[in-house]
């Protein structure tokens, strides 16, 4: 299982005092020497965290790939284009919102979603939608001919007990073997930690997973590079 870690809190902490440390791109790079295989941000229309300038000078300085998490807005579409992430995984985002709190329906806004694809392919970018472990959105994902689904993980990593938690795993298993049948690649992230990622590992369809806050979380206290390896530890075993 690949495993592409999201720093958008780096940004989150630099932001806090308006200054210029902790810088993202230092993150990203640093997470590369320690064997990440791809780095994930999210350029939110409000800027919270990650910003044009982050984004512009990862796409120019890292190796593995970038995956640009982003609302299918005209805005962000145009700057997806410009800069040329590897992947765009397209999102629901409120502005509320304390981080992304489900899944998008791509049911619901076939039109616009598949106009966005379309657009993202024509500048050799592929394209992933967040969403549940549901069979008719991943049927809806791969009618607008996206390229990758990414099961949305919030509810296996918040579940109070372990039914709960063997029920939903269960779901994305069944989800990621029918998006796999589909031809669609299989990411997954939300919530996922160093706890929960040695039953989630057992899911094989699932080819990359997704995470930030619990490797940056962990990070404070042992370094980026050493909860870096140690996630990359238990996806190898
Ligand atoms: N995938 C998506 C689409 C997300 O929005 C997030 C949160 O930014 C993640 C994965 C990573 O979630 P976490 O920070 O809980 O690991």
């Amino acid at each position: 299982m690949r495993f592409a870690l999201n720093i958008d809190h780096i940004a989150t902490l630099r932001n806090a005092r308006g200054e210029t440390q902790p810088d993202p791109v230092t993150a990203a790079l640093l997470a590369e020497q320690a064997g990440v295989d791809g780095i994930v941000v999210h350029l939110r229309e409000d800027r919270r965290h990650i910003n044009e300038r982050d984004v512009r000078l990862l796409r120019e300085l890292i190796t593995t790939k970038l995956d640009l998490e982003m609302a299918a807005t005209e805005e962000i579409i145009k700057i997806a284009c410009d800069v040329g992430p590897e992947l765009a995984t397209i999102v629901p985002e409120k502005r509320q919102e304390l981080t992304t709190e489900g899944g998008i329906s791509v049911i619901d806004n076939v039109a616009r979603l598949k106009e966005t694809v379309s657009t993202l392919h024509k500048f050799e970018i592929e394209v992933s939608m967040f969403i549940e472990p549901d069979i008719n959105q991943i049927d809806a994902s791969a009618e607008i001919d996206a390229d990758y689904i990414e099961i949305h993980t919030g509810v296996f990593a918040n579940a109070l007990t372990e039914e709960e938690q063997f029920d939903e795993l269960d779901r994305i298993r069944t989800a990621a073997k029918h998006a796999k049948k589909l031809g669609l690649g299989v990411n997954a992230g939300h919530g996922l930690n160093y706890s929960n990622i040695k039953i989630f590992r057992e899911l094989t369809d699932i080819d990359e997973v997704s995470i930030g806050h619990a490797i940056l979380a962990r990070a404070v206290f042992v370094g980026l590079k050493e909860a870096v390896r140690e996630m990359i530890g238990l996806l190898r075993v």
